[in-house]
């Protein structure tokens, strides 16, 4: 299943990662191979442990990998990037700023003057509805709140590669469609690079041109799933047969899968 082309932005080549617990060695990726191409969209699925933020924070550059290694642009990742934009599970926010310095933080670091970083501030927090909580800090927001704040943050530095951990997790279902949406229509302007990973089936079909399936026990590519669905994407195309038969086959992927079964750690 994996395209090796020169035109790779992220590329897993036999990427192994082994965590150790106490006297015991547990292997989170066992051999991961990927081609993500320059611009494209890409969603990650697969049961809760088997290695999906394992995955992205290895193309963060946050991890030392076992075996293989991460290519960005032909070029081995051994640490954070200015040109890769993260968006945690847990969203990591600093405690002690505001939710303004929060997403202006990136731009500070870049030396993006004043003026022009008030503009793309404001610009990213009306985008993520937080206009009114811009002094706020973020123990005074809600979790979906939080969620958007480093959202917004990610977003305000226009990364070339976007890495998102089930970003919109903690969104109300409303919240979370127009976040989609608004992704799409940034990705189809801007062409990122996505690596985008969530528990829905239905988020993972909607927004991407391939699903990457994951297994665990040991973490690995099951299946990849090309999305052969027409961009722009507006909220109708999941009312089409296409589409209902690309979820049935990604749902029976994930959960009709040996190793996610009997599972006692599933959430
Ligand atoms: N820093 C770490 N130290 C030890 N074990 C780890 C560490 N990070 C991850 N693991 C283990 O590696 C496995 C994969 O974890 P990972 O967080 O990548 O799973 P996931 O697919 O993102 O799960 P979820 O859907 O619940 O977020 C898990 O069993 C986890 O316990
Ligand atoms: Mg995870």
């Amino acid at each position: 299943m994996t395209i090796h082309t020169d035109t790779a932005m992220i590329r897993f080549q036999d990427l192994r990662q082994e965590f150790v617990l106490g006297n015991e060695t547990f292997t989170a990726l066992d051999g991961v191979n990927l081609d993500i191409a320059d611009g494209e969209f890409v969603t990650v699925v697969g049961p809760s442990g088997c290695g999906k933020s394992t995955m992205l924070n290895a193309a963060a550059g946050l991890l030392d990998p076992t075996g293989g290694q991460v290519l960005v642009d032909n070029r081995p990742v051994t640490g954070p990037s200015p040109r890769t934009g993260v968006i945690f599970q847990q969203y990591a926010l600093f405690p002690w700023l505001t939710v303004r310095k929060n997403v202006e933080f990136g731009l500070e670091l870049k030396k993006v003057p004043a003026a022009e970083r008030r503009v793309i501030v404001d610009h990213y927090l009306e985008l993520v509805g937080l206009t009114r909580f811009a002094e706020a800090l973020p123990k005074e927001l809600s979790g979906g709140m939080k969620q958007r704040c480093a959202i917004a943050r990610a977003y305000a530095v226009n990364p070339e590669i976007l890495l998102m951990d089930e970003p919109f997790g903690a969104l109300d279902a409303l919240t979370r469609v127009h976040m989609q949406e608004q992704l799409l229509e940034t990705w189809l302007k801007e062409r990122r690079t996505v690596l985008f990973v969530t528990h829905d089936v239905d988020e993972a079909v909607y927004l991407a041109s391939r699903v990457i399936v994951m297994a665990a026990r040991p973490g690995r590519i099951h299946k990849v799933i090309p999305v052969d669905l027409p961009y722009p994407r507006t909220a109708d195309i999941r009312l089409t047969d296409e589409y209902a038969k690309l979820r049935a086959e990604v749902w029976e992927s994930v959960y009709h899968q040996p190793a996610a079964h009997g599972a006692d750690d599933q959430h």
